[in-house]
């Protein structure tokens, strides 16, 4: 079973995809992607991916060049070559191949790059025992809303927390933890779930989105504000959430235990609710 690559139209082994040098993704990091994970075969929440990628598309004013259903059946026909029932789906849109200026080129073909790899399923003793964090200055830009292939600061931000063996970094923005560098944030403060609203400062995730209705769901109090750092210190539980994180507890933040440094009763029931709709 191997890893795929859509490139510009073509199917092929991703061990043997390639892209120009001129390609303005390489030269600018001018582009956005997007990530979708299948279960057991299915894409999971395509529609809301797709519409995603839109909106960035829309906000660096690049074409988004394929029609829903041309996306999806690239997309089918790439993970069908592939074989994996759970795969890493990454869609990439660059504003493609030109000689190299920092201004739009007259024409734009668009470099389109879909990729389907194996999904590494976090280990087990993270997801029961829980993950440690670290914080880190928000050195990005003021337009985090825009799944942007500049990964820069999120690149540096997570090597940091590996290096510190912490699974991820949360960024803190004027005092308040905002995202981590590839996860949203949610902390139970005083028995309320919070986590930091849409906007400028955070990716509007899709999985923070599933979360946030599902606990609205079950009647669980839920706030989306701001939470300072020493509020998420303080709080009884903290997770993350994304696409292949899942919902994961958080159960130290800078050496800081969090709660009774065990899972948290909320984050593990709202987990198995979320795992209910990833089956068939
Ligand atoms: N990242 N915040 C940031 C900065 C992210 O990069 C991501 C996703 C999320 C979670 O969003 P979602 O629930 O839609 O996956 C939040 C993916 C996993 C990635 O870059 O590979």
């Amino acid at each position: 079973m191997p890893n795929i690559a859509f490139v510009n139209g073509r199917f092929m082994a991703l061990a043997k995809a390639r892209v120009s040098v001129e390609d303005r993704g390489f030269q600018f990091g001018d582009g956005i992607y997007e990530l979708i994970r299948t279960y057991g075969g299915r894409l999971y929440h395509f529609k809301d991916h797709l519409e995603r990628l839109e909106q960035s598309a829309q906000a660096i004013g690049l074409p988004f060049v394929y029609s829903t259903s041309r996306w999806k059946a690239v997309l089918e026909k790439a993970h069908a070559q592939s074989g994996y029932p759970d795969a890493k789906v990454y869609i990439q849109i660059t504003r493609g191949e030109a000689p190299r200026d920092h201004s739009f080129p007259k024409k734009v073909h668009a470099g389109v790059i879909v990729t389907v790899r194996k999904l590494a399923p976090l280990r087990p003793e993270l997801r029961e025992k829980g993950a440690s964090v670290i914080t880190v200055p928000d050195l990005r830009w003021g337009r985090c809303d825009i799944k942007t292939i500049n990964l820069l600061p999120n690149v540096m931000a997570r090597q940091k927390a590996r290096s510190a063996g912490a699974f991820e970094a949360i960024f803190v923005r004027d005092g308040l933890v905002m995202e981590g560098a590839g996860t949203n944030l949610f902390a139970v403060i005083q028995g309320r779930i919070v986590t930091p609203p849409k906007g400028p400062a955070i990716l509007p995730g899709i999985t923070r989105d599933l979360v946030i209705a599902q606990a609205r769901e079950a009647g669980d109090p839920l706030m989306e504000k701001g939470i300072t750092l020493e509020e998420l210190l303080a709080a009884g539980e903290v997770f993350l959430t994304g696409t292949t994180t899942e919902i994961l507890p958080v159960v130290k933040v800078d050496e800081k235990t969090i709660g009774d440094g065990k899972p948290g009763r909320i984050t593990r029931r709202l987990y198995r609710q979320f795992l209910q709709t990833t089956r068939p």
